[in-house]
C-alpha cells in the first residue's frame, strides 16, 4: 500500500459521510467566495436572483444606487422567506406572512399595527443581515467570511482565464439537474482530462482523437483547476460524414456542434474549475457557467448558466440555447458526467475497499499532460486545508 504517497489516495467516506458533508458546509461553503449571480442578471434597480450558499438562502439584488448587495432571504419578524422561486423584480421585499416591508438595501422600512410593541420597535435592529460581495468580468461572487481574503487574492491565477471566458458575455438561458451523488464528483470530472474520450463518446471521434495528444491540465493553486486544449481542426473532420452520423445536412449547426466552427474564434478550449463549486466551460462555441449546489452527502443540485454574445445572430444565438452544445439533460457530454457521478456514488459505499486512487502524474507537477491528476490532488490539497485535515 506504500506505492502512492498519502495525498495519492482518496478516503472513500469524504462522499458519503453525513459530518464530512456538515463540516464542508461550514468551513468550506461558509468560509469561500461562491458565485451567485451573473450582472446581466441584474441590470435595473430591484432586479434579483435568489442563491442558496452552505444551504441557507439569500437575495442577490441590484439595489437603487446601482450596486449589488446580498442579503439573508428571511424576514425577521419569524423567518418566513421573502421571495421564492430563483428570480423577478421587486420595488421592495414585504413578507407574505405578516408585510413587514424591507426596501433594496434591506433595511425594514415597513411593520403593519406598529403600536403592538411596548416601547416602541427599533427598526434599525431588524434589516436583513447583508454578506460581503465582489464581482469581477460580470460574475457575482458573495462570501460569508468576513476573515476571507479578497476575491482577486482567491481567484489568483485563475483570474485571466476567467476573463478570457466570460468578459463581455451575458446569460440568455438556464438548465438545471438534480443528480444522486456527492458535488465533488462533478466538480472532479472537469478537472479530469483523462476521462473525456473513453466516457464522452457523442462529441464525435475528430474531437476526442485531438484531446489527449495537445491537452494540458494545470493546477492554479487554490484548488482551482484548469484543462487547456486545441480544438479539433475542419481537416481533423470529414464534414460528409459527420453530417451522415448525425442524419443533418451540412448546415452552420452541423458546424457548430462539430465544434470545428466558432463565430468568435480564440484558440484553445479552456475547462476552469473555481474552488470549491463552479467551473467555466469553454469550449467548442459554447461558454457556461455551471454551479454545483450541494445538498446533501448524495444530492446535488446543478445550475448550469448559458452564455451568450451581445454580437451573436438570432440564428446562433437560438443554436446556444437549443442545445448548449454539450451541457445539461440534452447535452452531448454533462449527462454523462452526471451519470458517472451517480456510479462513483455507489462505489463510494463500499466499506471493503476504502480508497480510491488519484495517482496519476508525478507527484510535484502543477503542469503537464491532460491525462494526469495533479489538478485533483491540488483541488483535495485545498481541500484538505478548509477542512482542517492532514494528509
Ligand atoms: S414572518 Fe415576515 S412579517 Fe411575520
Ligand atoms: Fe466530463
Amino acid at each position: 500500500m506504500a506505492r502512492f504517497t498519502a495525498d495519492q489516495y482518496i478516503e472513500r467516506r469524504v462522499y458519503t459521510d453525513p459530518e464530512v458533508f456538515r463540516q464542508e458546509q461550514d468551513r468550506i461553503f461558509r468560509r469561500t467566495w461562491q458565485y451567485v449571480a451573473h450582472e446581466s442578471e441584474l441590470r435595473q434597480p430591484g432586479d434579483y436572483k435568489v442563491a442558496t450558499i452552505a444551504g441557507e438562502s439569500y437575495l442577490v439584488c441590484r439595489d437603487r444606487e446601482g450596486g449589488i448587495r446580498v442579503f439573508a432571504n428571511a424576514c425577521r419578524h419569524r423567518g418566513a422567506t421573502l421571495a421564492r422561486g430563483t428570480r423577478g423584480q421587486a420595488s421592495a421585499f414585504r413578507c407574505p406572512y405578516h408585510a413587514w416591508t424591507y426596501d433594496l438595501q434591506g433595511r425594514l422600512i415597513g411593520v403593519p399595527l406598529p403600536d403592538g410593541y411596548e416601547g416602541g420597535l427599533p427598526r434599525e435592529d431588524y434589516g436583513l443581515p447583508s454578506i460581503r460581495v465582489e464581482t469581477f468580468c460580470g460574475m457575482v461572487f458573495a462570501c460569508l467570511d468576513a476573515e476571507a481574503p479578497s476575491l482577486m487574492e482567491y481567484l489568483g491565477e485563475a483570474a485571466p482565464y476567467v476573463e478570457r471566458s466570460v468578459q463581455g458575455l451575458e446569460v440568455i438561458g438556464y438548465n438545471k439537474s438534480l443528480f444522486r451523488g456527492n458535488w465533488k464528483f462533478y466538480q472532479e470530472n472537469f478537472g479530469d482530462g483523462y476521462h473525456p474520450p473513453f466516457l464522452h463518446q457523442a462529441m464525435g471521434p475528430a474531437y476526442l482523437s485531438s484531446y489527449h495528444v495537445n491537452g494540458e491540465a494545470v493546477d492554479l493553486g487554490n484548488g482551482h483547476m484548469l484543462l487547456i486544449y486545441d480544438p479539433p481542426k475542419p481537416e481533423h473532420l470529414d464534414l460528409s460524414r459527420l453530417s451522415a452520423a448525425l442524419g443533418l445536412p451540412l448546415s452552420p449547426e452541423v458546424m457548430w456542434t462539430s465544434g470545428i466552427f466558432n463565430p468568435y474564434p480564440k484558440g484553445e478550449d479552456t475547462v476552469l474549475s473555481l474552488f470549491p463549486n463552479t467551473i467555466i466551460p469553454d469550449i467548442v462555441a459554447v461558454t457556461s457557467i455551471h454551479r454545483v449546489i450541494p445538498l446533501g452527502p448524495d444530492r446535488t443540485l446543478l445550475e448550469i448558466a448559458i452564455l451568450g454574445d451581445p454580437r451573436d445572430s438570432e440564428e446562433f444565438r437560438a443554436f446556444r440555447l437549443r442545445q448548449s452544445t454539450i451541457w445539461g439533460p440534452g447535452g452531448r457530454a454533462g449527462i454523462d458526467d452526471i451519470a458517472v457521478a451517480e456510479r462513483c456514488q455507489i462505489g463510494a459505499s463500499f466499506a471493503s475497499a476504502p480508497h480510491f486512487l488519484m495517482a496519476r502524474g508525478a507527484s510535484e507537477e502543477k503542469r503537464g499532460a491532460i491525462i494526469n491528476e495533479y489538478t485533483l490532488r491540488g483541488f483535495y490539497r485545498e481541500w484538505r486545508r478548509h477542512m482542517g485535515w492532514g494528509e
